[in-house]
């Protein structure tokens, strides 16, 4: 009987040689790093490191109020602008964003029960201040926190062709889907 290994066996052997002293391939290094990484960002979020802004968990809102811009984090705004804004969608910052009045109703009470005034939320706090009581600011980019924390973006970043605006967040915080928000 033929006791030697098989070319594939020597192949295999080889190969897995290779892994001992040189470490596993590099697809395998990056996927242990890219892990690494967001256990990081999560453990950061956590210890009150990283910024955190709940994202958008209700699938509806989601839908409707990400369809033309990042469904923002309801806890930047007081729940009186949420109501504001929802009672005006036809107008919607020159877009018509209207919604079927049961729909609309299911988002604005989900707006309102997670807006940042609702709840101890350590970062809404933050962001909100300087914004007076009972005060419906409409734009998160125009909160004086907001200003204060983007005051050293400078001009040529806001106009470059991949941002545009103030409002595409996803262009500079690339996790702000997942409601982080770091440079
Ligand atoms: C038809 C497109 C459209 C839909 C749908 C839409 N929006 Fe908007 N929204 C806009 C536009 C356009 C702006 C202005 C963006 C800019 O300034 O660049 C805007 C801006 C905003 C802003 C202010 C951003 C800032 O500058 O801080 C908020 C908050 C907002 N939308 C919330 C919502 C909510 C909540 C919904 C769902 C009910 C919604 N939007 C649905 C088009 C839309
Ligand atoms: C042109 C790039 C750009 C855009 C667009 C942008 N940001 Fe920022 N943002 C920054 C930078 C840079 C900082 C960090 C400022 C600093 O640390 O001095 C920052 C800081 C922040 C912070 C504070 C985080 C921290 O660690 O201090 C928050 C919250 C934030 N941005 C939210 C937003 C939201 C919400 C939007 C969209 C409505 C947005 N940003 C759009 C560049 C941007």
């Amino acid at each position: 009987m033929n006791t030697q290994p098989s070319a594939a066996q020597r192949t295999a052997f080889r190969a897995v040689s290779a892994l001992r002293t040189i470490g596993p391939p590099r697809p395998l290094v990056l996927t242990l790093l890219a892990l690494g990484f967001s256990a990081l960002l999560l453990g950061r979020a956590q210890a009150g490191g990283s910024h955190y802004y709940p994202p958008v968990g209700n699938p509806v809102v989601k839908e409707e109020c990400g369809s033309c811009h990042l469904a923002f984090a309801p806890s930047m705004l007081p729940a009186a602008s949420w109501q504001r804004m929802m009672g005006d969608l036809k107008n919607h910052f020159g877009d018509d964003a209207s919604l079927e009045p049961a729909v609309a109703a299911v988002v604005t009470d989900y707006l309102v029960s997670h807006a940042g005034d609702r709840g101890g939320r350590a970062y809404s706090e933050k962001l909100l201040r300087g914004v007076a009581a009972g005060s419906a600011p409409l734009r998160i980019t125009e909160l004086p926190k907001w200003v204060r924390e983007h005051r050293k973006v400078p001009d040529w970043e806001w106009k470059h062709k991949e941002v545009r605006t103030r409002a595409n967040c996803t262009a500079c915080h690339v996790y702000a889907a997942r409601g982080y928000y770091e440079d």
